[in-house]
């Protein structure tokens, strides 16, 4: 389970996110929808460490993250993955590269084992051999996207990190992702996060939703619990949410 608890974040005097209260439960699809500027990325990236807050706590299975060591918090870094929105490639290694890398810098498995474990992932995630030697900028954004999901898989996690996972891909690899995520909460059992503006997506795959708002939390709960005055409050007239 993650906790946090009066997370604040302000850049440059600015304030993004006020006393953000969040629960998080094991093996649920939990979503953070907000419109475009009101912190998603910035709240996600907070709770996994790749920003520190100015004030409030994270906790993980009820650790909190600031007081673990730098040793703690590299173990507890292996049970997170982290799938950015621009997918966040290594540009310059080809994707066998791009996903075995974890595993030789982490693990002493051999070659062998290293390269049994990026087929499977690159199976799973529906793609074929014959592009582990291609490099990022050959790839289409879908598969960009199945690749950064086939990284995040390899590690093992148990939490996953989506942001806005499905964001400039076409109906076919939306769908694809969309069956991805589900998979690895039913499947492997992972706790999801998504953070996303599209309503749709929203509705198609949480469990439980968290509707951001003005750098606050406006809501939490059941995704049937979302009323339409909810999302008109949401959303400015005409801001695009669905794509
Ligand atoms: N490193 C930073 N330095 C200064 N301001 C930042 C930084 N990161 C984010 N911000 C500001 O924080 C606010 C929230 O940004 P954030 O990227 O979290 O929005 P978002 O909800 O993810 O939007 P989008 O849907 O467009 O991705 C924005 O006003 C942004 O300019
Ligand atoms: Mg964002």
């Amino acid at each position: 389970m993650i906790e946090v608890r009066k997370l604040c974040k302000s850049f440059n005097g600015k304030k993004v996110l006020n006393k953000i209260d969040l629960e998080i439960r094991e093996n649920e699809i939990f979503t953070i929808l907000g419109p475009s500027g009101h912190g998603k990325t910035v709240l996600i990236k907070l709770l996994v460490r790749l920003l520190e807050p100015d004030s409030g706590s994270i906790s993980y299975d009820g650790q909190d993250i600031s007081s673990l060591s730098k040793r703690e918090f590299n173990e507890m870094y292996k049970k997170i993955a982290f799938i950015f929105q621009s997918n966040a490639l290594f540009d310059y290694l080809d994707v066998k590269d791009n996903l075995s890398l974890y595993k030789k810098l982490h693990t002493k498995l051999s070659e062998k084992m290293i390269m049994d474990e990026v087929l499977e992932a690159i199976h799973f995630v529906g793609l074929g051999q014959d592009i582990l030697n291609k490099f990022p900028e050959e790839l289409s954004e879908g598969m960009k996207k199945r690749v950064a999901i086939a990284r995040a898989v390899i590690k093992l996690p148990s939490y996953i990190f989506y942001d806005e996972p499905t964001l400039g891909l076409d109906q076919g690899n939306i769908v694809k992702v969309i069956e991805l995520i589900r998979s690895l909460k039913k499947d492997v059992s992972l706790t999801s996060i998504v953070v996303t503006h599209n309503i749709h997506l929203m509705f198609e795959i949480s469990d439980r939703v968290a509707l951001l708002k003005d750098r606050e939390i406006v809501f939490v709960g059941d995704k049937d619990n979302i009323s339409n005055v909810m999302l008109q409050n949401l959303y400015e007239k005409g801001e695009d949410y669905e794509l």
